[in-house]
């Protein structure tokens, strides 16, 4: 049986088509799912749309559209971006489904059970971007909540159902105790803790005046809070098509779930309220919660409310899925934020993935095909010393890969690869092989560009997760024949033979050499986004 992987992306609101932002958090989460289905892991990937709430109904009431109808347009949109991206989600979770209705009723009522709901009146400011209520201390000037600085919060003073969250407070704070890498990275785990720390306060899990959500199943004058909702999406994901929508049957296999990966802006959510919610039912945590930064622009978030983010779309379009991957993954640390900018795209792509990834497998091709017949050279791959230093740099990759993929350290498994082809450049520079050949020294020749191939060969493995479609073409260019793109991971392409030195088999036929990855150039500047 092969061990198993959970894990899941924040369920996005659908309150506009996906931007970078939501791009971003998708890109990072195909990256782990595929990393663990390389090393023989079942995994089950799990994104999807939130779809209720007070802003959905305004922007669906502004577009003169039903909820619904809005909903749906806009998750097909989410859906269609996922694929251009060739993201390898297993379960698309909708919060206005059915079978999603019938798990939050169920777990309504366990919470419900266990004491921990009440009617109460709560008096705040309300941001309904974040949908959200906002500690008076929080606001900017002029009544402005601090991530979307251009909406104005508003005052809400409502009978509302609240989740005795304060009850929870000890047993969080016991439950990180014993639970050092329940949130990462650390400096959102402290921030966490602080936040516990000065004490916590009840929450409002219903509203009045709200349609656009599920009913509170012992009070259908009110609706459920949405975050209420949605967190629970990722328990409906569990489930089978087939199976009864019960929680027994959503809990049965996969839950906990591995790995939640979010943005900084949903920490509280997810590493307060999440934890507690559950406690109340009587469900044991997720394991990690990996909290990501935010991509500005000059500075600021990247985001629909503001206006300033890039469209997804036209940047796959203009680049290719593989190129907008990379740079996300090598070019922002993985829990920092990062700038973007269009001409540094460029040239980090030409400079990392047409210049020293591409030339390096370019120029080593030709000279198999003018040296070694078109093949991978027939060498003794035993006879390679240890302290080759393209042998020895390979196995330090091969060692310290998976690793950084398993710390969602992105940037650094990108560095490793990079360095692989680096030191491949520098060796075929410093070994001159049309020298070699020239002096007629044809073993030595056949040494050097077998060494060459196979770290081209691996540092394409290790970037597979990132940049899957490149990776196979280096692969078929190599001679192999295999996919690395399926949802299902052909025993072959697993990291038990894949993840090491001297795989590359002697005498396997190359194919022609051609450029696996155009340089590109600024064309026009891709536009903002649309919305
Ligand atoms: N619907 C909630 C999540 C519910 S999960 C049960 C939500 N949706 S969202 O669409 O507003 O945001 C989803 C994710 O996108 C968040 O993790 C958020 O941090 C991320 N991003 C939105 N803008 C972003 C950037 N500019 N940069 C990076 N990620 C950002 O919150």
């Amino acid at each position: 049986m092969s061990p198993r992987f959970s894990l899941t992306t924040p369920l996005y609101y659908v309150n506009a088509l996906p931007h970078i932002g939501s791009a971003y958090t998708t890109i990072a989460a195909d990256v782990v799912a595929r990393f663990y289905r390389l090393q023989g892991y079942h995994v089950r990937f799990i994104t999807g749309t939130d779809e209720h709430g007070q802003k959905i109904e305004r922007t669906a009431q502004q577009r003169g559209l039903t909820p619904q109808d809005h909903c749906d347009e806009i998750a097909a949109g989410f859906e269609a971006l996922w694929q251009q991206l060739h993201i390898t989600y297993d379960r698309f979770s909708r919060t206005t489904s059915p079978r999603h209705h019938a798990i939050v009723r169920e777990f309504f009522q366990r919470v419900w059970d266990n004491g921990d709901i009440y009617l109460g009146q709560q008096q705040g400011w309300y941001c309904v971007e974040c949908e959200e209520f906002k500690e008076e201390r929080e606001l900017l000037e002029g009544q402005r909540c601090p991530i979307h600085v251009n909406r104005p919060v508003e005052w809400r003073d409502e009978r509302n159902y609240f989740f005795r969250l304060s009850t929870y407070q000890d047993a969080l704070l016991a439950y990180y105790a014993t639970h050092p890498d329940f949130v990462q990275p650390r400096s959102r785990r402290n921030e966490v803790l602080s936040f516990i720390e000065q004490g916590l306060q009840d929450f409002s899990i219903s509203r009045v005046n709200l349609d656009w959500g599920f009913p509170v199943p012992t009070d259908p004058e009110h609706t459920l809070y949405v975050w209420f909702d949605a967190l629970l999406g990722y328990v409906t994901a569990l489930l089978e098509p087939e199976q009864e929508p019960t929680l027994a049957n959503a809990l049965s296999t996969w839950w906990p779930i591995n790995l939640h990966i979010i943005g900084k802006d949903i920490l509280r959510f997810h590493a307060i309220s999440w934890p507690a919610m559950l406690m109340s039912a009587g469900l044991p945590l997720p394991e990690q919660i990996f909290v990501h930064g935010f991509l500005t622009k000059n500075g600021q978030k990247m985001g629909k409310s503001l206006g300033n983010t890039l469209d997804p779309v036209a940047l796959v379009q203009q680049y290719s899925a593989d190129a907008v991957r990379y740079y996300f993954m090598k070019e922002v640390e993985f829990g920092r934020d990062g700038d973007f900018s269009e001409t540094r795209f460029v040239n980090i792509l030409n400079a990392d993935l047409a210049n020293d990834i591409g030339n390096l497998l370019n120029r080593t091709l030709k000279m198999a095909w003018k040296y070694t017949g078109g093949e991978v050279p027939a060498i003794d791959i035993h006879a390679i010393a240890p302290e080759h230093p393209l042998r020895q740099l390979a196995e330090h990759v091969s060692q310290s890969y998976g690793t950084a993929y398993r710390r969602l350290a992105f940037h650094e498994v990108c560095q490793l690869a990079l360095g692989l082809a680096r030191s491949g450049n520098k060796f075929l520079d410093e070994e001159a092989p049309w020298k070699r050949a020239k002096a007629g020294e044809m073993n030595a020749v056949a040494e050097i560009l077998y060494c060459v191939l196979e770290a081209v060969r691996l540092l394409a493995y290790v970037l597979a997760p990132i940049i899957p479609h490149l990776s196979e073409a280096i692969y078929q260019q190599l001679g192999y024949s295999v996919n690395f793109n399926g949802s299902v991971i052909d025993s072959a392409l697993l990291a038990d033979s894949q993840a090491h030195w001297g795989v590359l088999p002697a005498g396997q036929p190359l194919s022609q050499p051609a450029p696996v990855f155009q340089k590109l150039s600024v064309l026009a500047p891709v536009p903002s986004d649309p919305n």
